[in-house]
């Protein structure tokens, strides 16, 4: 398996594994919905705003992940981590963490400082994340335990203010 960053030319790729894996794990909407997001991260997020990366096999993409920013009043560089898809063919080989793992490297040779996600603390504690605070979060959270954050290495959550904003491809009450 090879990971490196996503090219456009993969866009129609990417986007056919996240809107199957999402519709195969939480039904067609939550497909929809996520397809959505993917598609407006790749095609209307700045490229300073939003980082993507894939895991090819065969040169095919069975793994996708994105990172985009949340900007704090505090001079930090946060990025969320969402969406990421193992294609079903795929999962349970520990691709999804691999990906993880190595965007997050990616992520911090940027200088990025700060981390976010949402889903199940259990799977996403092994890659770093801890309960994080609400007030961390850009929009009201429909489950607010699922909110996680991990500060790199030398940097603290404590050193976050103010209230965060997201990009606009997830200025919508749905995803959160
Ligand atoms: C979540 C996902 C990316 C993980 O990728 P993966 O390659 O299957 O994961 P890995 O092989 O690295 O890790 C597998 C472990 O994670 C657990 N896991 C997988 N998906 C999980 C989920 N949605 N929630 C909690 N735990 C999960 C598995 O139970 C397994 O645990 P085990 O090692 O104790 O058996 C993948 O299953 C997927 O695309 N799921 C559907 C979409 C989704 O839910 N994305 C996450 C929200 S953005």
């Amino acid at each position: 398996m090879q990971l490196s960053e996503f090219e456009t030319h993969q866009a129609a790729e990417i986007q056919a594994l996240f809107d199957r894996t999402f519709a195969d794990a939480e039904g067609p909407a939550e497909g929809e919905l996520v397809g959505g997001l993917v598609r407006k991260l790749m095609a209307d997020t700045a490229p300073r705003d939003r980082l993507g990366f894939v895991a090819l096999e065969k040169g095919r993409v069975v793994g996708g992940i994105f990172f985009s920013r949340l900007t704090f009043d505090s001079p930090v560089e946060a990025f969320l981590l969402s969406p990421v898809a193992v294609h079903p063919d795929h999962q349970g080989r520990g691709i999804g963490q691999r990906l993880i793992r190595f965007g997050l490297e990616r992520l911090e040779a940027r200088g990025v400082t700060h981390l976010f996600t949402f889903g199940d603390p259990a799977f996403y504690s092994r890659v770093g994340f801890m309960p994080a605070p609400e007030s961390t979060a850009p929009f009201r959270l429909t489950q607010p335990e699922g909110w996680l954050g991990q500060a790199l290495e030398g940097h603290e959550m404590a050193s976050l203010a103010g209230v965060p904003r997201c990009v606009a491809a997830f200025d919508d009450p749905a995803y959160w």
